[in-house]
C-alpha cells in the first residue's frame, strides 16, 4: 500500500514507542493517542500529531476520528497498541480489575473498528491492526482478563477479516511472543525455567516495531512474532491439557487455599 499516515495507540512506553520512533525517522505522517500528554516525548517529536484520548472512552475515540476524516487526515493504518496486564484472579477474582484490561485491551480496539467500519467505502484501502498475544494459545489464569481480551479480540478480527475480504478495510493481527518491555511481567506468576526460556525467546522492542511496521502496510492477515517464541506457546499448551495442575490456579475444595499447582508457580516469589 502507499503509506502516507499512521496512527498508534500507547505511545508512551514499550512497543508503541518504538513504533512511534520508526514512523518518525521516515517521511509517515504520525498520529499518536494516548491517555496523558508526555511533555518530552512531545518535544522530541515535533512533526507527529499527539492526541490525549483515553482509548476506554467509545465518545473520546469517535471525536478524534470525526475530527481527522472532516479535515480530510483519516490515516491509512492504524495500530490499535495500547494495552494493560492485571493481576486479576490471584487469591480471589478481581472484578474491577479484570473489567480494566477488558476495557482497555479489547473495547479500547472496538472503540475504533465501530466508527472505521461505518465510514462510506469510497475506494481507500484502509489497514486497522489489532495488537494480540500469544497467551490466546496458553494463558496465565492469574492474568485472567488479559488472556480473555487477547481471545477475544483475535476471534473478533478474524471474522472481520473474513467479512470485510475485497473491501477497502483489511483487518490484520500481530500475535505478540514476549517483547523485551514493561507489560512483559508477573514473572511471580510463573515457574522460574518458565521465565527463563521467554526471556530467552523475547525479541527487543525495536525489532518488534519494524517487523509490525513492515507487516502493517502488507495485505496479510496474521504475523505471529517472534516465530521462537511459538514452541513455548505450544508446549504450555499441550501441558495444561496433560497436566491439569500445570499453571491452573487450582483452589482447593475443602477451605479455598491454594493448591501445589497454584504454589509451584508461586515459589518464584511473590510481589
Ligand atoms: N511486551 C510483550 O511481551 C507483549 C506480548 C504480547 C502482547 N503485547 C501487547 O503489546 C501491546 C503493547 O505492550 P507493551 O509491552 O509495549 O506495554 P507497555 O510498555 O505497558 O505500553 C502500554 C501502552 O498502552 C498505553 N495505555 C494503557 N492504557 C491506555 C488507555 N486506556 N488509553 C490509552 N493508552 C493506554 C500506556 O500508556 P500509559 O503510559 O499512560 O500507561 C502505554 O503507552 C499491548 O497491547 C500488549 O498486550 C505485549
Amino acid at each position: 500500500m502507499n503509506l502516507n499516515s499512521v496512527l498508534i495507540t500507547g505511545t508512551t512506553s514499550g512497543l508503541g514507542r518504538a513504533l512511534l520512533r520508526h514512523y518518525a525517522r521516515g517521511p509517515t505522517k504520525v498520529v499518536s493517542v494516548n491517555r496523558r500528554r508526555v511533555g518530552a516525548l512531545e518535544a522530541e517529536h515535533p512533526s507527529v500529531r499527539f492526541e490525549c484520548v483515553d482509548v476506554r472512552s467509545a465518545e473520546g475515540v469517535q471525536r478524534l476520528l470525526d475530527e481527522l476524516a472532516a479535515s480530510g487526515q483519516l490515516p491509512d493504518v492504524f495500530i490499535l497498541n495500547a494495552g494493560i496486564n492485571r493481576l486479576d484472579n490471584g487469591d480471589s477474582f478481581d472484578l474491577p480489575a479484570y473489567r480494566e484490561v477488558m476495557e482497555t485491551n479489547l473495547f479500547g480496539v472496538l472503540n475504533f473498528v465501530a466508527p472505521l467500519s461505518a465510514l462510506p467505502p469510497g475506494g481507500v484501502e484502509r489497514h486497522v491492526v489489532a495488537v494480540g498475544s500469544m497467551v490466546k494459545y496458553a494463558g496465565n489464569p492469574h492474568g485472567l482478563g488479559y488472556a480473555a481480551s487477547k481471545l477475544a479480540l483475535s476471534a473478533s478480527f478474524d471474522a472481520w477479516a473474513r467479512m470485510y475480504a475485497g473491501t477497502g478495510l483489511v483487518f490484520k493481527q500481530v500475535i505478540l511472543g514476549p517483547v523485551d518491555t514493561g507489560i512483559h511481567t508477573m514473572p511471580e506468576r510463573f515457574p522460574a525455567w518458565m521465565n527463563r526460556v521467554k526471556s530467552l525467546a523475547a525479541a527487543s522492542v525495536e525489532d518488534a516495531a519494524a517487523a509490525i511496521a513492515r507487516f502493517a502496510s502488507t495485505r496479510k492477515r496474521t504475523l505471529l512474532y517472534p516465530a521462537r517464541a511459538l514452541p513455548l506457546f505450544g508446549a504450555m499448551w499441550m501441558a495444561q491439557r496433560l497436566a491439569p495442575r500445570f499453571l491452573a490456579g487450582r483452589k482447593s475444595s475443602s477451605d479455598g487455599s491454594r493448591t501445589a499447582g497454584a504454589r509451584t508457580a508461586d515459589r518464584a516469589g511473590r510481589r
